[in-house]
């Protein structure tokens, strides 16, 4: 495989989306671009400098300034906010929350659009997130959609939480999981859809790399 495509992997929140997509750019030697992380990075830059997410003159003076760097580690991205290390705090709960609520921003989709296209312009590169296959990258060579039932993606997100030894409950994911389903798939901006030539995968049943080999195997 010579070319170097853009693959593009949209989906809810624990849908297997960064999973699938770490492995699969270990696989094939490509990038893998968090897109999410962008938002969560963001969302913690207006917290940081106490900033309402109305105050549009703020918001815009933010994103004129703002550096969001992305490392790539063979386990996943690191992300660094105004050259800061932030890549456990932007997965805590208000972080998670705040960053569906800064992405139906306009102005701020804008300004990581820009920056993913950037990154992706080479190919090279697998980038999952809401709408890389509607919106950032509508020509990608390869579209997936990963979805999952509510009570699957709970328990994934629950495990992941027991191992960093937090507490919470499966009901309370479940909740956050639904809210944000919503907040992202019903705003006016880029929400979160499949595009219309994006392959469906259901994870709901599927072990991770069954999840890999399914798409390695569309690419190949
Ligand atoms: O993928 P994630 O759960 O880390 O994303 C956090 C939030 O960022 C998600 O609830 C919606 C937003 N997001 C987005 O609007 N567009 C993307 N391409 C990626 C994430």
């Amino acid at each position: 495989m010579n070319k170097k495509f853009v693959i593009a992997i949209d989906g809810p929140a624990a849908s297997g989306k960064s999973t699938t997509a770490k492995q699969l750019a270990g696989k094939l030697k490509y990038i893998y671009i968090d897109t999410g992380a962008m938002y969560r990075a963001s969302a913690l830059c207006t917290l940081l400098q106490n900033m309402s997410l109305n105050d549009e003159a703020a918001l815009n003076n933010m994103l004129n300034e703002i550096s969001i760097k992305i490392e790539y580690a063979k386990d996943g991205n690191r992300i660094y906010l105004n050259g800061k290390d932030v890549s456990e705090r932007i997965r805590e709960a208000d972080i998670t929350k705040l960053s569906s609520q800064i992405a139906v921003i306009r102005i701020v989709r804008e300004k990581m659009v820009e920056l993913q296209r950037k990154i992706g312009e080479d190919g090279g590169v697998i980038m999952d997130g809401r709408d890389i296959g509607t919106v950032v990258f509508p020509n990608a060579d390869f579209k997936f959609f990963m979805i999952a039932d509510v009570k699957t993606r709970a328990l994934r997100r629950w495990k992941e939480a027991k191992e960093k030894s937090e507490i919470i409950s499966i009901g309370e994911i479940e909740k956050e999981l639904i809210w944000r389903d919503e907040n992202d798939s019903n705003r006016e901006i880029s929400p979160l859809k499949q595009a219309d030539d994006a392959i469906p995968i259901d994870t709901s049943k599927m072990s991770i790399d069954e999840q890999v080999q399914f798409i390695y195997n569309k690419i190949k």
